[in-house]
Order: C-alpha cells, then sequence, then structure tokens
C-alpha cells in the first residue's frame, strides 16, 4: 500500500505547484487534463491497482478517491484565486486613483452663532455664565414674574404663539432672568442667548422667529455705569475699537429706569450724511436694557435695598446685518449655500 500513496504523494505535490504556477484559467485546464483528465496520471494509476497484491486493492480505490477530491477542491480553490486577481486588475485599469476627487462640501460657522460665539466669549471673560432655557414658555415667566400683570398694555407688544391659554413660545429671552433668579441667590451674572417668536409679518427686517441674547448682572451696588461699561466692550469685540454706546430712555415694564441701547454706525463710523445701514442717524439700535425693577427683584426674593442689577436684550440678527452688512434678515433662515459659504 505504501507504494501507492507514496506514488499519490508525489503526484499530488506535483499538481499542487502546477496550480500554483497557473496564470490564467488556460493553465489550470491543462493542469487538470493531465492529472485528472480521462487519460490523466490518476486515471493511470486507478489502472494499475490490478497489479497491486490481491490483499491491497479493496482499500486502493478510496485511498485515489480522496486525493482526487481534495485534488478538485485546490483546483476549484484555485480557479477563484485567478478571477479575483482579474478583477482587481481589470478595476485598478478603469479606475484612475490619481484623478482629482470632488471637494466635499465644507460646513461654515452660521454668522448668527459667529455673533452669539462672540458675545458669550466677551461676557464669560468678565465671569459671566452662559445660560439657556426652553423655547415655550409659562406665561408667569414671559410675563406675570417680569412685572406684566396679565392685563398689562405691554403684553400685546410682547404677545406671541400661545400653545394652550398659558402656554406661549417665547417673545424674549427676560425668562431667563426670572429662570436665574428662582435658581441662584446674588451675585448671579448671565447671559442667555436663544429663539424667540413674536407674531410680526415678514419683511426684510422682520421674522416671526429670531434670537435674541440676554444679559443680567444683580449684586450690592450694581449701577448703571457697569452696564455702559460692559456693553462698550461688547460693541468693540463685536465691531471695532472705536465704538461707544448711548442709551435713550426708553420703558419696559421689568427695568427702572430702561433705556434703548445704540452703538455708533460702523458703516459711516457715526459721520453722518447719507449712511444705508443707519439711515444718516450714525447710531444703530440694539435693543433695550434697563435697572431691573424692583418688583422683579422683590417677586424673586430678592431685597431691593440690599441688591440692585441691571439687564439687557438684542436682537442678534441685527447685530449680524450691521457687523456684515446684509441686505435682509431672511437671507438668515433660507440656508443658500452660496450666503452662508462668504462666512467659512
Ligand atoms: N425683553 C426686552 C425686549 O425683548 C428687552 C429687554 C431686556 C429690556 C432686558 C430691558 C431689559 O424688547
Amino acid at each position: 500500500m505504501s507504494e501507492l500513496t507514496g506514488k499519490l504523494d508525489e503526484l499530488r505535490g506535483r499538481f499542487d505547484a502546477a496550480l500554483t504556477a497557473a496564470s490564467d484559467d488556460r493553465a489550470l485546464e491543462e493542469a487538470r487534463i493531465a492529472y485528472l483528465g480521462r487519460s490523466g496520471e490518476v486515471t493511470l494509476l486507478r489502472r494499475s491497482i490490478g497489479q497491486l497484491p490481491a490483499g491491497e486493492r479493496p482499500g486502493a480505490g478510496k485511498i485515489i478517491n480522496d486525493v482526487v477530491e481534495a485534488m478538485e477542491a485546490a483546483l476549484e480553490e484555485a480557479r477563484t484565486r485567478l478571477q479575483l486577481r482579474a478583477f482587481d486588475e481589470d478595476l485598478a485599469q478603469r479606475i484612475d486613483v490619481t484623478f482629482p476627487s470632488v471637494a466635499p462640501m465644507r460646513g461654515s460657522i452660521h454668522p448668527i452663532r459667529r455673533v452669539l460665539e462672540d458675545i458669550c466669549t466677551f461676557f464669560e471673560r468678565h465671569g459671566f455664565a452662559v445660560v439657556v432655557g426652553p423655547e415655550i414658555e409659562p406665561d408667569y415667566y414671559n410675563f406675570d414674574a417680569l412685572n406684566i400683570p396679565p392685563e398689562h398694555p405691554a403684553r400685546e407688544g410682547f404677545d406671541s404663539f400661545y400653545i394652550t391659554d398659558t402656554l406661549l413660545l417665547r417673545p424674549h429671552t427676560s425668562p431667563m432672568q426670572v429662570r436665574t433668579m428662582q435658581q441662584h441667590r446674588p451675585p448671579v451674572a448671565i447671559i442667555a442667548p436663544g429663539r424667540c417668536y413674536r407674531r410680526d409679518a415678514v419683511d426684510a427686517r422682520h421674522s416671526f422667529m429670531f434670537h435674541q441674547c440676554e444679559g443680567l448682572l444683580v449684586g450690592e451696588q450694581v449701577h448703571f455705569g457697569h452696564l455702559k461699561g460692559m456693553l462698550t466692550g461688547m460693541c468693540r469685540a463685536l465691531f471695532g475699537p472705536d465704538q461707544s454706546v448711548r442709551f435713550r430712555p426708553s420703558y419696559f415694564p421689568f427695568t427702572e429706569p430702561s433705556a434703548e441701547v445704540d452703538t455708533t454706525c460702523p458703516t459711516c463710523h457715526n459721520i453722518g450724511g447719507p449712511c444705508r445701514m443707519c439711515g444718516g442717524s450714525g447710531w444703530i439700535e440694539l435693543g433695550g436694557a434697563g435697572m431691573v425693577h424692583p418688583n422683579v427683584l422683590h417677586e424673586m426674593n430678592y431685597d431691593p435695598d440690599v441688591y440692585s442689577g441691571w439687564a439687557f436684550g438684542f436682537g442678534l440678527e441685527r447685530m449680524a446685518i450691521v457687523r456684515y452688512d446684509i441686505d435682509d434678515i431672511r437671507r438668515f433662515f433660507e440656508n443658500d449655500p452660496d450666503f452662508l459659504a462668504q462666512f467659512a
């Protein structure tokens, strides 16, 4: 029997070498015919079974069959290997990996976001915390706690989109004053940026949704001069080193005294004459501000005889329009890549 297995081993070795050497289907087919074909080497071996000693003959057929099975499997494997190699070569020819790719679209920071982050950076440097709150607020936070009782005419201007009789989309970020003072004892120093909603008809300057940034400082001996100093610093950080601010008397139920805040027009530098941005006035209005009303402090259990504070609420779209010379507020919300790419 060992003579037969020896021959098979030797034959198998040569067969495997032929498969490894084969570089195409034809070479494989030639190897198949030479070894496994009708008059191939294995067939010749089978024919020689008759010459084996009588005792070995019955097992010989099975031994040969096992080897043939293994050879056929090896042949199949070699075929697959060649196919894959051909596929790779084909692909390499058809795909030019050195060809320049299509550049992916790169996102950029939205101009509103830029303004917002610069404001946050400025105030954080001065020890203020950035807080964000819900866009849907009960009327207590929007009005009552801010010294605007139910029948107060000031509600008119702030009335927004009501979700229930008492829940509405916030028309300003001032509810964050209330939330902050409810949760912390003085001193508090926060800014609160976020989306606000009002029933405004949409045009180049108005949007039913817009962004505000609220600021609040309450402590002992906080006064109006601190407010002016901080707002001047903020305007210089945003618009340039020559900015100044002015206050015009105004009215808000939650501040006393109250003011509208203007900064010098960064487009015409307050020189006057015809200016598209400020209409020739030399000033740009940023929003409202004032000293926190004693009634509000009282409602928050802050003793108005001990503590005082200021607050402001500015429109971020306004600031971005002035900073980047943008003609229409709607551009901020249209998601036009050409518009946005200018701020990359
Ligand atoms: N909440 C006011 C508005 O939206 C702005 C404001 C904030 C005024 C804080 C005074 C103090 O018009």
